[in-house]
């Protein structure tokens, strides 16, 4: 699906910054924990992300629930925050570049913050009647998560009775007792079940984010072969692309002092991969003093806008630059249509696409050039299998990296103490009724 090239991470390419091939093997040993987790997950089924691309059994329940929603909205609006939000919108920009998926899937609007503003443009611009909700949160205590439902009802019920309003909701949480639950059951809500083995930033390739996917028309069981063919490099080597993503991240960073790591898709279609990159990586690694400051980039928007520290501002980053097979493709541009004098004749009879591809490759060669550690993720398609075969990669690399770092990639500790006092500043509001 994919082929990673880190030889622009390497000392005999890009010089002192880079690894040399013992520190890279130095950091590969240190793989052996997220490797064996992995493996052992997949074994005995402890950790179920890593069953979930081989899983079939449950994509008729998501084909059966995303033919509701086509049928019945225009608008899909899914409700939910972090890791029950993100993976889904990675995968629903495959679908959806900015004009609607294609075909007769409704659009589909992810709403994961909390903007009372944002709530009002929504139930300003859309045919209610013809609008639907799909709820996540894997906890079904979320309080954003809550608020944003509880005002959609509330907009809903101006022009529905009670008895509808469950036609229009899909909830998707773990099948024990929650507030989330309780508004499931209140208002007869269809609920798919969470696993509970499996935290919202690795939720991707489950009902959450292949839901929003199979409603946008895309393939689930396409997304799960592409996962699973990164599945099978993890069983089967210990050089696996996404240990050796792991080493290179996490050596660079302690050999070279590298403290960001970007992501940068030459596809607008990968657009949000970043988005739920953004995420995974921070969320996970962020712990005791570790981790690297994830950033998004997308090719070739960002070569006008960050590029310029890149290549000349301080040497801590590393780059991870995702290409497409992008050359030959789009509409050849004809120098004349501008009334070219001579001066557009590199433009004259090349596609789009040809621009788009030299630049994708113009960019790290540049950046190997300057000595910038950078690795290239080359995909062989941008489709289902290629996007589904690159949440693998960078969820086990993240699993992986953990465990090179001493952390655990599962919980998020820190994040508690802000909404304990959220609760409280709250509590210190006197209802408005
Ligand atoms: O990745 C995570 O674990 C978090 O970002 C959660 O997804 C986020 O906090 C939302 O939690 P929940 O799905 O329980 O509402």
């Amino acid at each position: 699906m994919y082929t990673q090239t880190i030889d622009g991470c390497m000392a005999d390419v890009i010089g002192d910054a880079g690894l040399t091939p013992a520190q890279l093997n130095e950091w590969l040993a240190k793989a052996d924990w997220g490797l064996g987790l992995l493996r052992k997950g997949h074994r005995d089924g402890s950790l179920p992300l890593v069953l979930l691309p081989e899983r079939r059994d449950d994509v008729p329940m998501i084909e059966d629930r995303a033919s509701h929603h086509r049928e019945r909205a225009d608008t899909v609006v899914v409700l939910g925050t972090g890791g029950s939000s993100l993976g889904g919108q990675a995968l629903y920009s495959l679908a959806d570049a900015g004009f609607g998926p294609s075909g007769d899937s409704p659009r589909i609007v992810f709403l994961d913050n909390i903007d009372p503003h944002t709530f009002d443009h929504l139930f300003r611009s859309v045919d209610l009647a013809r609008t639907d909700f799909i709820v996540i949160s894997k906890s079904g205590g979320t309080a954003e998560t809550l608020a944003q439902a509880i005002v959609c009802i509330e907009a809903l019920l101006e022009g529905e009775d009670e008895a509808n309003i469950g036609d229009h909701f899909t909830v998707i949480t773990e099948p024990k007792p929650s507030p989330l639950s309780t508004l499931a059951q209140h208002y007869g809500m269809a609920v798919l079940p969470h696993d509970r083995g499996i935290g919202g930033r690795y939720s991707a390739l489950s009902v959450v984010g292949l839901l929003p996917a199979a409603i946008a028309g895309l393939d689930p069981v396409n997304i799960r072969s592409g996962a699973e063919s990164v599945v099978a490099d993890i069983l089967s080597g210990d050089r696996c692309p996404a240990a050796l993503g792991a080493a290179v991240q996490c050596g660079l960073t302690k050999v070279s002092g590298v403290t960001a790591s970007i992501l940068m898709p030459y596809s607008d279609r990968l657009a949000a991969l970043g988005l739920w990159y953004r995420q995974l990586w921070a969320e996970s690694l962020g712990k005791n003093g570790e981790g690297t400051l994830p950033v998004r980039a997308v090719g070739a928007v960002d070569q006008h806008s960050q590029l310029q520290l890149y290549l000349d501002g301080p040497r801590d980053k590393l780059f991870s630059v995702v290409q497409g097979p992008v050359a030959g493709t789009g509409r050849v541009m004809r120098a004349a249509l501008a009334g070219d004098k001579g001066d557009l004749g590199y433009l004259d009879g090349r596609s789009m696409g040809d621009l788009f591809d030299v630049m994708q490759r113009a960019t790290p060669d540049t950046l190997i050039k300057n000595g910038c550690p950078t690795r290239i993720l080359s995909l062989d398609r941008v489709d289902e299998d290629g996007l589904g075969a690159l949440l693998m990669h960078f969820m086990a690399e993240t699993i992986i990296a953990a465990g090179m770092l001493g952390v655990d990639p599962f919980d998020q500790p820190a994040v508690e103490q802000g909404k304990v006092l959220a609760r409280q500043y709250l509590g210190e509001i006197a209802p408005r009724r």
